[in-house]
C-alpha cells in the first residue's frame, strides 16, 4: 500500500512537472515549410538545398530560422515502434539532416499528427507520443508541427497536452506548432500548451477565392484575413495565432504577394515561407526580406492589428508597436485601383481590446512608407495616393 502510494505520488509529481518549454517564441517564429509548394514530394536533397538557399538569399540574415519538413517524410516504425524516415527519400537519416541544417546556423523542424495517421496517410503519433518525442529529441529537432487528421474520439486539448508533456520529458526544447485548424478554439486553451496554433483551414494559393476539395475547402489570403475576427486578444509573446504558412512566390501577382506579406506582418503571424527558395524572383526575395515589414511582425509587444475602417473594398489596419509607434496598413481588396484620401486628424484610432489610442490632433507622427523605404511626410497632412488593385500602402508611424 505504501509502495503504491509512493508510486502514485512520484507519478503525480512527474506529471505536475510537465509543462511547455517557455520562451522559445518571444516573437512570431520565422522559417520555411515544405507543404505549400512541394506537398508530399520531400527529400533530403530538397531540405539541404533549401537550407543553403535560405542563407544565400539573405533570408537567414532577415530573420528566417526554421526549416520545417511537413508531411510524408515518414517511413515505417521499427520493431520497437520507433519512427524512421522514408529510406529512399532520406537515405542519410534525420540526425544527419538536422546536423546539416544546424551547421548553417538554422533550426530544424518536423511534422507529425495527433491521430493514427497523418493527413497524407503516414504513421501518426497517437499512442506513440513519448516514443516519438524521444526520437525527435535524439535527432536534434527544434520545431514540431502537429496536425489533426484521423483523430476520431480524441479531444484536441488533451491530445496536444500529451504531446507537450512528451516533448518536455524528452528534454530538448522544441517549439510546438498546433495545427487543428481552429476547429476547437485553440486560442482559448492552447496558450500553456503550444507556441502557435493554426486558426483556420489551409491556405490556397490565391488572393481572393475558396477552393472546394469536396468535404473541405482551402482559402485565399482575404478569406483567411476575414476569419476568426475576435481572437487577437488571445495572441502574444510565446503564444501566437497562426493564419497558416505563406504562399508568396508561388504564383500570385507581385501586388498580391506584397499585400499578403503585409497583412501577415500586421497580424503578428508566424512568417513561414512556403515557396521554392532555390528559385526565387528578385521581387519575391525583396518581399520576403523587407526589413521594415519584418520588424513590424516581430515587434516586441506582439500585438495583432485591429481593423480601424472596414468598407467593402477598403480596410485600414492598425498595429500598436513598442515605444508608442504604430503601423498602419491601407488595403485595397478590389482588383481595381483605389484613390486614397485619408485625413489622419479626423481618424482617431482606438484599440478595442488593449489600452492603446492614437490621436492625430493631439500628436503628430512621421510616416515611413515601408515598401518604398521613404519618409512620406507627417500626419499633419491628409494622405493622398492611388493603391493598385489587390495591394496595400503600409506605413510605420513614429511619434515626434
Ligand atoms: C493539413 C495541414 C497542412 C499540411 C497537410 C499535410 O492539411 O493543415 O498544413 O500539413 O495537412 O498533409
Amino acid at each position: 500500500m505504501r509502495t503504491l502510494f509512493s508510486l502514485v505520488f512520484i507519478l503525480s509529481m512527474l506529471l505536475a512537472g510537465a509543462q511547455k518549454f517557455d520562451g522559445l517564441a518571444p516573437t512570431p517564429p520565422m522559417g520555411w515549410n515544405s507543404w505549400n509548394k512541394f506537398s508530399c514530394d520531400v527529400t533530403e536533397s530538397l531540405i539541404r538545398e533549401t537550407a543553403d538557399a535560405m542563407v544565400a538569399s539573405g533570408m537567414k540574415e532577415a530573420g528566417y530560422e526554421y526549416i520545417v519538413i511537413d508531411d510524408c517524410w515518414h517511413g515505417e516504425r521499427d520493431s520497437l515502434g520507433f519512427i524512421q524516415p522514408d529510406p529512399v527519400r532520406f537515405p542519410s537519416g534525420m540526425k544527419a539532416l538536422a546536423d546539416y541544417v544546424h551547421s548553417k546556423g538554422l533550426k530544424f523542424g518536423i511534422y507529425s499528427d495527433a491521430g493514427w495517421q497523418t493527413c497524407g496517410g503516414r504513421p501518426g503519433s497517437r499512442g506513440r507520443e513519448y516514443q516519438d518525442a524521444q526520437r525527435y529529441a535524439s535527432w536534434g529537432v527544434d520545431y514540431l508541427k502537429y496536425d489533426w487528421c484521423n483523430t476520431e474520439g480524441l479531444k484536441a486539448e488533451g491530445a496536444y497536452l500529451t504531446m507537450r508533456n512528451a516533448l518536455y520529458e524528452a528534454g530538448r526544447p522544441i517549439v510546438l506548432s498546433i495545427c487543428e485548424w481552429g476547429d476547437n478554439q485553440p486560442w482559448e486553451w492552447a496558450g500553456p500548451i503550444g507556441h502557435l496554433w493554426r486558426t483556420t483551414g489551409d491556405i490556397y494559393n490565391c488572393f481572393d477565392c475558396e477552393y472546394d476539395h469536396g468535404t473541405w475547402s482551402s482559402w485565399g489570403v482575404l478569406q483567411i484575413l476575414d476569419m476568426r475576427k475576435d481572437i487577437r486578444k488571445y495572441a502574444g509573446p510565446d503564444h501566437w495565432n497562426d493564419p497558416d504558412m505563406m504562399e508568396i512566390g508561388n504564383g500570385m501577382s507581385v501586388n498580391e504577394d506584397r499585400a499578403h506579406f503585409s497583412l501577415w506582418a500586421m497580424m503578428a503571424a508566424p512568417l513561414i515561407a512556403g515557396n521554392d527558395l532555390r528559385n526565387m524572383s528578385p521581387e519575391t526575395i525583396s518581399i520576403l526580406t523587407n526589413k521594415e515589414v519584418i520588424a513590424i511582425d516581430q515587434d516586441s509587444l506582439g500585438i495583432q492589428a485591429f481593423k480601424h475602417i472596414d468598407e467593402e473594398n477598403f480596410e485600414v489596419w492598425v498595429k500598436p508597436l513598442a515605444g508608442g509607434d504604430l503601423a498602419v496598413c491601407f488595403l485595397n481588396r478590389s482588383a481595381e485601383p483605389f484613390e486614397l484620401n485619408f485625413d489622419w486628424k479626423s481618424n482617431p484610432m482606438k484599440d478595442p481590446d488593449f489600452d492603446f489610442a492614437f490621436n492625430f490632433t493631439e500628436n503628430t507622427y512621421d510616416l515611413l512608407n515601408v515598401w518604398s523605404g521613404k519618409k512620406q511626410g507627417t500626419t499633419m497632412k491628409a494622405l493622398k495616393a492611388t493603391i493598385p488593385g489587390h495591394d496595400v500602402l503600409m506605413f510605420k508611424l513614429f511619434g515626434e
